[in-house]
């Protein structure tokens, strides 16, 4: 790595957007257009998406117990409907080839941590959750960090390197 280049090799974005389900899309292809530039593969580029995906879900079905109440299953809108939803923050730091990503929202938190990342636990069986997303985050990605507090919010960091090298030096 050239040492030189190192204050330009780092770029930041953040967004925060309505806990809603149509916003989990967009806040994958954000990610994958803030990285588009690495040339990463498709494979990476997908990793990356999925990770961002399940996490942005969690925050929007579990911390914010779907407020808008027409999230993926389509069920009926509840009597809270009228709430507005909490927000999700977004925020990717690229250092290099390796980018870092962090997902909060200020929800309802998660009792126990240790039992929430296992495989298959899920606190929501009755919407068809298999309980797998902390367990794809950790797989797809190269580290995850949660932090949860009861009633305060969840904070999810995890980074990935991209298998890219080439640092595009077309930026003025
Ligand atoms: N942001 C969050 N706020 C509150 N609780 C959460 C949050 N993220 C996860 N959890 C809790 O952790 C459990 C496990 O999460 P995980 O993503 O692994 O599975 P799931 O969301 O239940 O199912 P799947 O992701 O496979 O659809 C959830 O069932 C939920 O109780
Ligand atoms: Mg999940």
């Amino acid at each position: 790595m050239n040492s030189q280049n190192n204050g330009i090799r780092r770029n930041e974005m953040e967004i925060v957007f309505d806990a809603i389900a149509r916003n989990e899309s967009f806040a994958r292809v954000a990610v994958a257009a803030f990285v588009t530039h690495l040339n990463p593969t498709l494979e990476e580029l997908a990793d990356v998406k999925t990770a961002v995906s399940e996490a942005v879900t969690n925050a929007i079905i579990h911390g914010y117990e779907n407020y808008e109440g027409c999230g993926v299953h389509g069920e009926k809108p509840a009597a809270r409907t009228a709430e507005h939803p909490g927000k999700v923050r977004l925020q990717c730091v690229l250092e290099g080839d390796v980018i870092h990503i962090e997902v909060e929202d200020k929800g309802k938190g998660i009792e126990d941590l240790e039992k929430a990342m296992e495989p298959l636990f899920t606190t929501r069986p009755e919407l068809d959750r298999s309980g797998m997303g902390f367990s794809f985050m950790e797989a797809f990605m190269d580290d995850l960090d949660v932090k949860s507090e009861p009633g305060k919010g969840t904070l999810v960091r995890m980074m990935k390197k991209l298998g890219t090298t080439a640092w595009i030096e077309c930026e003025e």
